[in-house]
């Protein structure tokens, strides 16, 4: 078959170039531009990237417009259903399945990593007891390089592989860890004993004064949370990861800026952002008003928790979320007043011309606060929950980026809008 191309016409100097279109499994296809400076001398344009796919990949696949959501082609209802977050790591990670012995090898692995080292715990001392958890999480995920010696060499896979499995085990301890300090509790050790969502639990809500046994509703619950938050193709975060990873940092450096990435309202501090948005709204009867709020270009008000730059119809994690929440909270007994408020937020919006037009719809994050809440999750914890539960996406991410044959530092270039040259001006002449 005829290789497929794009032709770009630059009218100013009528010269043309052909450019390949390439083709995937599913999704859009996509013109490689690579040569289009050297022949056209011109940049493409694309703040946001809102038409640029910035990678080949094999990981995730998403369709915005029909609400998919696939990890190595599962579905993500799939998964969220059967699996546990422990085997959705190695399927990241591996790009198949786990077969039982693959899974209990994979699961000895990241128990015997659980713990951190003793001298990585001092770094918590350091931060004020009020310290965003995120703020901690990025200071100890980046020092982790300054531990862990023996897995920094990024071309050796071995090291790779020991990285990713350090990485993966010692989120929830340090995740953990930083709730304790803010708490002024001490530190839990991990128990490996208990299944991934368990030991986090029990790292965060068990202290030594009193037994405590993690409620199977909520480990199964938060297990659920952290699969559907385990990867979402070049999101911001993980775009950011692999941009530091091109430049070889270590893999420690590139998840830290991971975190940073994740932490801002506009992507996983959405989270966080959907609660205080409710408070802020106050009751049921008020919803109206910030609805009209968030449709008035006047106002910086926006709708936590709504709005998807890919999906363009109900974000499929979200669906799973609600349920979840619903039950949760049933079996928990608790009623909480904002969910009433979201609620009636979602039908409003839903039913409104601009959100319709606008293809605006509830997203991972404008539930799942009610989860964390429930399980007593304090509010500035639920980024660092997202952190966790995207962590083998971005590690997965950076290893596929790594192994990558035509793998280059990423540069972008720019148009340049700024003073033409000009010369120095004394100071006693300005
Ligand atoms: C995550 O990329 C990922 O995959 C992210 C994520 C993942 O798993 O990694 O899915 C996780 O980050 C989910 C998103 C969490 N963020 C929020 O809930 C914050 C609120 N949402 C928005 O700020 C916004 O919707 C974004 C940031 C999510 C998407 O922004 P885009 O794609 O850049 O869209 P936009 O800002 O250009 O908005 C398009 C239009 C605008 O109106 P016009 O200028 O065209 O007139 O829709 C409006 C916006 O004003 N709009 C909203 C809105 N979101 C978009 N109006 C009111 N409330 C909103 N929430």
């Amino acid at each position: 078959m005829a290789k497929e191309t794009v032709t770009i016409t630059d009218n100013s100097t009528g010269k043309s170039i052909e450019v390949p279109l390439l083709r995937g499994t599913e999704g859009p296809p996509v013109a490689d531009i690579g040569k289009l400076y050297s022949e056209l001398g011109i940049f493409t344009y694309d703040p946001g990237f809102t038409s640029t796919a910035s990678c080949e990949s094999k990981i995730t696949y998403i369709d915005g417009e029909n609400g998919i959501l696939r990890y190595r082609g599962y579905p993500v209802e799939q998964l969220a259903q059967k699996s546990s977050h422990l085997e959705v790591c190695y399927l990241l990670l591996h790009g198949e399945l786990p077969s039982k012995n693959q899974f209990e090898t994979f699961r000895k692995n990241i128990a015997h990593h659980s713990m951190i080292h003793e001298g990585l715990k001092s770094f918590f001392n350091g931060f004020s007891r009020d310290a965003h958890p995120m703020a901690i999480m990025v200071g100890v995920v980046g020092a982790m390089s300054a531990f862990y010696h023996d897995s920094l060499d990024i071309f050796n896979t071995d090291h790779r592989d020991l990285s990713a499995d350090r990485i993966i085990a010692k989120m929830t301890t340090i995740a953990a860890y930083s709730y304790k300090y803010s708490m002024g509790q001490p530190f839990v050790y991990p128990n490996n004993d208990l299944s991934y969502a368990e030991n986090f639990l029990h790292m965060m809500f068990s202290v030594p004064a009193e037994r405590y046994e993690p409620n199977p509703v909520i480990a199964d619950a938060l297990d659920k949370i952290f699969i559907l938050h385990a990867d979402h193709e070049q999101n911001a975060s993980t775009s950011t990861v692999r941009l530091a990873g091109s430049s070889q940092a270590n893999p420690f450096a590139c998840i830290s800026s991971g975190i940073t990435a994740l932490w801002g309202p506009a992507h996983g501090g959405a989270n966080e952002a959907v609660i205080r948005m409710l408070m802020k709204i106050g009751k049921p009867e008020n919803v109206p008003k910030y609805v009209e709020m968030a449709k008035d270009k006047n106002s910086t008000f926006r709708l936590m928790g709504f709005g998807h730059r890919v999906y363009k119809n109900y974000d499929p994690r979200a669906k799973i979320i609600k349920k979840i929440a619903g039950d949760v909270l049933k079996e928990l007994n608790i009623h909480t007043p904002l969910l009433e408020i979201a609620l009636k937020l979602e039908e409003i919006a839903l039913n409104d011309p601009y959100f319709i037009e606008k293809k605006l719809y509830p997203n991972v994050d404008f539930y799942s606060g009610f989860i964390l809440q429930a399980i007593g999750i304090p509010l500035n914890m639920f980024t660092v929950i997202f952190a966790l539960g995207r962590t083998p996406g971005w590690i997965s991410q950076w290893m596929e980026m790594i192994a990558e044959p035509k793998q280059k530092i990423g540069r972008p270039r720019q148009l340049y809008v700024g003073a033409p040259e000009r010369d120095y001006i004394e100071m006693a002449k300005r």
